[in-house]
């Protein structure tokens, strides 16, 4: 086997990196500019072209928007394309990278007028930090405590106007006072195999790749409703065609590329088999707790509720009960396992 095929291979648990920014690279180069090249979401289309255009014609900032929703559905790529659309830069920080309060505040204080704060994984600001966020966001303003005790004073600044643009994957994590500094709040929802293939044909378009239209049908529906996941399968069925192939993407190309990767029909892979397996041979189906299950595969928590589990259950793979995780008929059908009386 080749160099080349042994890393395809090896990195085929295609979920394994879908929550960071591993393909920087890619993503960057991928990336729509503009709100017309952004495929999909019709009601976030709607709703920014009408609020971008009012803020613009009034010469004034627009409100802080909070983007929420899955990884790679395109969170971050909307924040740049905002700050296109209103040629104002983008200042990009995250959660995890401000750890004090002064950290944020010294952000806050280098802004210019009208610029645009993204604060990327916003859920994962510490409350210290969020609490300097709190009179920024709502009236423009820093408060410095100079001294402890009871002689304490605060010393109020102000900042440059901005807006701030917040991403996260877990709403529920955002404390209600922030959420509710928010003026804008857009949930990205999954895509359609539609709008999958429109991205497919633009990034194979921008790579250079030769690509047959069914072909992008196929990888459009093994992208488990994901942009990022989509350009992601492009990428590895064109090394592949480029090893075993002419480098073209035709639908025999990516039917082995696929079976090479062990992504099924629906775009599940080893970890989702191994998921829904488990619960059916260890814990007779279910219900069974996250806890348990991340033990019994080796897999960690957090991977298994935010990459695999979401499109499980929208699959209609796996059920969500008080008491744990169980398995569908459904499921036990597409692993042509028998599923037991009870379920019926
Ligand atoms: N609506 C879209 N239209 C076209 N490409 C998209 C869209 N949304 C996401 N993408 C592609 O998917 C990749 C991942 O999107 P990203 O914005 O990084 O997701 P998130 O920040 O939500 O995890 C981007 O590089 C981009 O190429
Ligand atoms: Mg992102």
């Amino acid at each position: 086997m080749s160099k080349n095929l042994k890393k395809i291979s090896k990195d085929g648990l295609l979920a394994a990196d879908l929550a960071s920014d591993s393909d920087e690279a890619l993503d960057l180069s991928l990336r729509p500019q503009t709100l017309s090249e952004y495929v999909g979401q019709p009601a976030i289309h709607q709703s920014l072209e009408i609020f971008l255009q009012a803020a613009q014609s009034r010469g004034e900032n627009i409100e802080h928007v909070l983007l929420y929703g899955a990884p790679g559905l395109g969170k971050t790529t909307l924040a740049h394309v905002i700050a296109n659309e209103l040629k104002a830069n983008l200042r990009v920080t995250s959660g995890p990278a401000i750890e004090k309060a002064g950290d944020l505040a010294a952000i806050l204080t280098n802004l210019q007028d009208g610029d645009l704060l993204f604060i990327d994984e916003i859920h994962r600001l510490p409350r210290s930090v969020e609490e300097i966020l709190y009179p920024a966001m709502e009236d423009g303003a820093l408060d410095i405590v100079l001294g402890k005790g009871p002689s304490a004073r605060i010393l109020r600044l102000d900042l440059p106007r901005f807006s701030l643009i917040g991403a996260t994957t877990k709403i529920s994590l955002l404390s209600a006072p922030l959420r509710d500094r928010f003026g804008m709040v857009y949930r990205l929802d999954f895509y359609g195999v539609e709008d999958l293939e429109k991205i497919i044909k633009r990034s194979a378009k921008i790579l250079q790749i030769e690509l047959e239209p069914s072909a992008s049908h196929l990888i459009a529906e093994r992208a488990r409703r994901t942009p990022r996941i989509a350009n992601r399968l492009l990428k590895r069925v064109r090394d592949y065609s480029q090893v075993k192939g002419s480098g073209a993407i035709t639908e025999d190309i990516c039917r082995q590329a696929f079976e090479l990767l062990a992504i099924d029909d629906l775009g599940l892979d080893n970890m989702d088999r191994l998921l829904l397996e488990t619960i059916i041979d260890k814990f007779g189906g279910g219900p069974v707790g996250l806890n348990t299950l991340a033990a019994s595969t080796g897999e960690e928590l957090i991977t298994i509720e935010d990459i695999y589990e979401p499109y499980l259950l929208q699959l209609g793979f796996l059920e969500r009960t008080p008491r744990g995780r169980k398995v569908t008929v459904k499921a036990y059908k597409h692993l042509n396992r028998v599923p037991p009386d009870s379920l019926f």
